[in-house]
């Protein structure tokens, strides 16, 4: 076995034909970029295999791809091709919190359940690395799994019978109520909150069907006024 199989907790999940996470991009995350038709630089942190990362590339984003996974990437790398985005995106297999982010740099920066499957202080500083790199327009986009999750060690998701997804072990840091809400709220990360959510979530795109406990976030930069109509758009335009 090649030693990222071995050690690659998502290898399994991503080599299969039908890859987890499916080929769906973040609904909110989907919905802003219909609405907010922008270019520039994306990063894309804890990829996998790409669903976000294309869906920046094909609103227009140069996206890169940052995963440990050598078997995600490689799936996106496929799924960039077959989308026509190819020269739109870059994969880097690296630690998120090794990654260079030089303030004032991405338009786009999305995160989606990797914070919580590092500590909670390198959590931290990657947070704020992540709000000083975005641009003054940027968007950030950012999930993670929460203590409703039945997988969480802590109340009230240890006390639920829900079935646990496969990969819960490499979840170790679950968020607690508004504990994302109040990183995005705090003015030293200087955002706007577009839309933020708690909510359970049931998964059926990878291993037998489980739960998951949520937050979701959607901010911009404190100032900035996209035209955002909120996901589902109210009283869309017939
Ligand atoms: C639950 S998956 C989510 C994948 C993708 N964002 C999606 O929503 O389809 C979490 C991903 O984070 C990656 N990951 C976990 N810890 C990481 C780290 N410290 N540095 C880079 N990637 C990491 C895993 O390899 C995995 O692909």
């Amino acid at each position: 076995m090649p030693p990222s199989e071995a050690s690659d907790p998502f290898f399994e999940p991503y080599d299969r034909d039908q890859i987890a996470y499916g080929d769906q991009p973040s609904a909110a995350l989907a919905a802003y970029l219909q609405q907010v038709p922008r270019s520039g630089k994306a990063l894309d942190l804890g990829a996998g295999a790409g669903r976000d990362t294309v869906a920046l590339a094909k609103a227009g984003y140069d996206v890169l791809a940052v995963d440990l996974s050598h078997r995600g990437l490689q799936r996106i790398e496929q799924r960039a091709k077959a989308a026509k985005t190819a020269g739109k995106v870059q994969t880097l297999a690296v630690d998120v919190r090794e990654v260079l982010m030089p303030e004032n740099t991405y338009d786009a920066i999305v995160a989606t359940t990797v914070l919580d499957h590092i500590p909670l202080r390198d959590a931290v500083m990657l947070w704020d690395r992540m709000a000083k790199s975005l641009t003054e327009t940027g968007i950030l986009y950012v999930q993670v799994h929460t203590t409703e999750d039945p997988g969480s060690d802590q109340s009230p998701g240890r006390e639920s019978d829900a079935p646990v997804s496969e990969t819960a072990g490499a979840v170790i840091n679950y968020f607690p109520p508004n504990q994302l809400a109040l990183w995005a709220a705090n003015p030293k990360s200087r955002l706007r909150i577009l839309r933020y959510e708690e909510c359970l979530e049931w998964d059926y795109t990878h291993g037998p069907e489980h739960l998951h406990g949520k937050a979701i976030l959607l901010a911009t930069r404190a100032g900035a006024h996209p035209p955002w109509y909120g996901h589902p758009a109210m009283f869309p335009r017939r």
